[in-house]
């Protein structure tokens, strides 16, 4: 069988990690506790996919407004607000759905992917949106809808998660195709962010740690 088509990240020194980048069609999860760089990852991938790849991206930010992720963003040479001049890349504030029913927050997403014939959809984060919806009981349901649709649909999906460092992963770890994680540690008097990618399915990817840096851009070098 011929190797898995991959999507290269745009961070540099993941594609190293992976083979090449994350399989396309495939659920990928970045998981870390706050301000560990999950929406900068998140945000480079879509901008890369959308700007060198012409790829048609789906972008849906529930925890910050889309303004003012954007702002951040660019300062980190992140254009999302160009790449949306593209036509290619759509950004949703899905935080006006809370309350919402969940069912109707992926119906929206699902709608937004097929209207735009997008290739990729980011949800940052799936925390947020499962804190916004009405039950707590539903993240099998989405999980498996989201999974199915999008899968069947040649769709890659990249979720975000907030992670306590230390704790497991509940369902959307085992169903996810990859995981990687990322985290702050204290060294001396200051604090590192590194990287592992826990899993990811048909893949050899590295199994070490890396040290995360975001200025001028996200770069991933040896720990
Ligand atoms: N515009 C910026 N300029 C410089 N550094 C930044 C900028 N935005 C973020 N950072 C740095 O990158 C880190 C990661 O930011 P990011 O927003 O990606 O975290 P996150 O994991 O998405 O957090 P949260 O869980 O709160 O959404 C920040 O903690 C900060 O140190
Ligand atoms: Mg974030």
């Amino acid at each position: 069988m011929s190797s898995p088509a991959r999507i290269p990240t745009g961070v540099e020194g993941l594609d190293a990690m992976s083979e090449g980048g994350f399989i396309r069609g495939d659920m990928h999860l970045i998981a870390g506790a706050p301000g560990t760089g999950k929406t900068i990852l998140a945000a480079t991938f879509a901008y890369n996919a959308v700007t060198v790849l012409h790829e048609r991206v789906v972008y849906a930010t529930f925890e910050e407004s889309t303004e003012y992720m954007e702002r951040n963003m660019k300062k980190l040479g992140i254009d999302l607000a160009a790449a949306e001049k593209t036509g290619n890349l759509k950004v949703i504030d899905l935080d006006a759905l809370k309350g919402k029913e969940l069912e109707s927050n992926i119906s929206l997403l699902i709608s937004a992917v097929k209207e735009t014939k997008s290739t990729i959809l980011i949800i940052d984060s799936l925390t947020a949106l499962l804190l916004a919806t009405e039950s707590k009981f539903e993240l099998r349901a989405f999980m498996k809808s989201v999974y199915k649709t999008l899968k069947g649909a040649e769709v890659t999906t990249i979720m975000t998660i907030s992670q306590t460092p230390g704790a497991g992963f509940g369902i959307e770890g085992f169903v996810a195709d990859s995981v990687t994680l990322l985290e702050n540690v204290v060294d001396k008097d200051q604090f590192k962010t590194r990287m592992m990618i826990l899993k990811m399915r048909g893949t050899e990817n590295s199994k070490r740690y890396h040290t995360v840096t975001f200025l001028p851009r996200m770069t991933v070098s040896k720990y």
